[in-house]
């Protein structure tokens, strides 16, 4: 969603800058702005690409500076238009903020404001902020920026992160967080600050999160941090897990793409020193203390959003099949809001790329509060669920940078697979069965290589397809998930309407929908429910709709049921939807880039969702 950069040094912040944003342009954005104080304020902002806005400040020599703030806006409270991006101002002391996140309160806040004779100029919950700060600026009274910050943010309920500066404090910038990411990077005799990890790595690779309800002052030689209360803290500076190249395409037309190929070494490294398949162990270090907990649990509870909530899906038939042990898998959003009932031995795993969706961060801080063991299984390290989970596992996929999320699904499904067989082989697993799965859970990331080689011939059948506008995904069992997946992936990127459900659900209304030419995308693996799907395939067969098959090598009788078909390596069924999402992936990327999108960064998506 929303991104941040500002630095504060001895290079030009303009370029910085914009470098800064367009590192951040992968999280979907729909305008952006920037300020940089040189002699006084200097604000542009532009709906659209970064590329409007680079227009608006390179030709003005205004945005020439050392000290600059900078966003890029999804649009939450107010449309999409110059007058609400960011950078917003107050009306009185050149005071200039850059936001992510929501003020719940600011309705009130603004109504206060008003009544004190300010004048809005949008209609954002951000310029109320700008505006409260900018009504305790009283550097005289020992109200600095610093101080006023603080203040306002003691007035303010909701998440936030912000970058704050002041035309009349020209080496100060101030930013602050809560329940929204912010890094604080500190480079030698300079500071860039920003809400992704991504925007500060080409300049140092010193950091430090600020944690809620803190407040970073930095001038041109230090930087000091305390809490809105103004406690001193002393926050550690770490060195980031991230170099560049794992943020540059590096050959791929898309990250995406580059994603998608990058599976194989994801799930390596996702395994790397977990599993022992001689001894018929998996070693996940961040579970190891709660494994009596885990062993004794009465019930998994399971909570994601999106992708991450499909390969939740398949983490709840694995809990069952594998550890024996009651799972559900459930919408954070939905499991929030509804009163759930969390007993004794409740487990409940929040599952998420980014660390950071609003929703499944809620249900976990409802979880915990309940009672629950709260787990995570995340990939951005440090982000805001694990900071507030009991135990977890890292994904260790990388960052993940195109919109669809891809390696992240894999990882998700491997990490999910790791858990259950640790809890598996405490409970009632030998380590015979145990080994086994493991060596099978080891080659993996080699069928995948094995499914990437059929690039090409993924592309041309998709080609065939790709006008139609209606499409079916259908799985059963394990790749029922996987159906889910496949259809997410076409829309979000392709704009195409499919629809993803369980092959037995189709007869029970969506069979209506089938017309002749219609793609209907199976999951046909060999597994326990092969002939169940191949009656189904019949079914759409015999209404004109064209079957294109994710079938097992050797099998020859699909040819009979499907117009096209993908092979794919034999695998367990458990184990199957790692390999079968592949082609799916692959389709949906194609015909993406056939009809001409932006792969990387489809209209009204942002890459994580810090809002409900
Ligand atoms: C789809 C996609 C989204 C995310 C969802 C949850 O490709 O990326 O559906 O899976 O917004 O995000 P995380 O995993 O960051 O919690």
């Amino acid at each position: 969603m929303c991104g941040i950069v500002a630095y504060l040094g001895h290079r030009q912040a303009r370029p910085l800058l914009l470098e800064g944003l367009k590192r951040l342009e992968y999280r979907g954005y729909d305008s952006a702005g920037m300020a940089v104080i040189n002699g006084g304020l200097h604000v542009a902002r532009a709906v659209g690409r970064v590329s409007n806005l680079e227009a608006l400040v390179t030709a003005d020599p205004g945005f020439t500076g050392t000290l600059g703030i900078a966003h890029t806006r999804w649009a939450t409270h107010g449309g999409v238009t110059e007058a609400n991006a960011h950078p917003h101002r107050d009306d009185t002391n050149g005071i200039a903020l850059v936001h992510n996140g929501i003020i719940e309160n600011y309705s009130a806040l603004r109504t206060y404001l008003t009544e004190r004779g300010h004048v809005f100029t949008s209609e954002t919950d951000t310029e109320v902020l700008a505006m409260l700060i900018g009504e305790l600026y009283d550097p005289a009274h020992g109200m600095d920026l610093e101080k006023a910050v603080q203040a306002a943010l003691r007035e303010v309920t909701g998440a936030y992160a912000i970058a704050v500066v002041c035309e009349r404090e020209p080496d100060t910038l101030v930013c602050a967080r809560k329940g929204s990411p912010l890094l604080v990077g500190v480079g030698s005799g300079e500071f860039v600050v920003a809400s992704d990890a991504s925007a500060i790595v080409a300049h140092t690779t010193q950091a430090f999160p600020l944690d809620d309800y803190n407040v970073c002052k930095i001038t041109r030689e230090k930087f000091t941090t305390s809490t809105i209360h103004n406690v001193p803290v002393t926050p550690r500076v770490e060195q980031l897990e991230l170099d560049l190249e794992q943020i540059e395409l590096g050959g791929y037309s898309h990250f995406m793409q580059k994603e998608i190929f990058e599976q194989p070494r994801a799930l390596r490294t996702c395994m790397r020193g977990r599993l022992d398949a001689a001894e018929g162990t998996v070693v996940l270090g961040g579970l190891r203390q709660f494994a009596p907990q885990l062993v004794r649990s009465r019930r998994v509870i399971l909570a994601a959003q999106g992708t991450a909530l499909h390969s939740a899906m398949i983490g709840e038939y694995l809990l069952e099949d594998l550890a024996k042990v009651p799972a559900e898998c459930e919408y954070a959003s939905e499991f929030r809001y509804r009163n759930p009932i969390i007993e004794e031995g409740t487990v409940v795993v929040a599952v998420s790329q980014s660390g950071e969706t609003a929703d499944t961060l809620a249900a976990l801080t409802e979880a915990k509060e309940r009672g629950a063991l709260a787990l995570g299984v995340i990939n951005v390290v440090g982000s805001s669920i694990p900071r507030i989970t009991d135990a977890g596992v890292y994904l260790r996929a990388g960052p993940e940078i195109g919109v669809a999320s891809t390696k992240a699904f894999t990882a998700q499904v491997a990490v999910l697979t790791m858990v259950s067989l640790f809890m598996a082989r405490r409970r009632f697993m030998s380590a015979e069965q145990c080994g086994s799965l493991i060596r099978e859970l080891e080659q993996v990331p080699d069928k995948i290589e094995r499914v990437l080689e059929l690039n090409d011939s993924i592309r041309a059948i998709t080609e065939k397809y790709v006008e139609r506008e209606n499409w079916l995904f259908l799985g059963r069992g394990y790749n029922y998930p996987t159906a889910l997946e496949g259809a997410l992936k076409l829309k979000e990127i392709s704009y195409i309407h499919a629809e993803g459900m369980p092959a037995a659900e189709m007869k029970h209304g969506p069979i209506a929908l089938i017309d002749d030419g219609m793609p209907a995308v199976f999951i046909a693996t060999r597994g326990s429910q092969y002939e169940k799907v191949m009656s189904n395939i019949s079914e759409v067969r015999s209404r004109g709709g064209h079957v294109i098959a994710v079938a097992t090598e050797g099998d020859q009788e699909i040819h009979h049921h499907a117009q096209d078909v993908f092979y794919i390596p034999d695998v367990p069924e458990c184990l199957s939807p790692m390999v079968a999402v592949v082609p799916l992936q692959l389709m949906a990327y194609h015909a993406a880039v056939l009809r001409g999108h932006d792969v990387d960064k489809p209209r009204n998506l942002a890459k994580s969702v810090t809002v409900e």
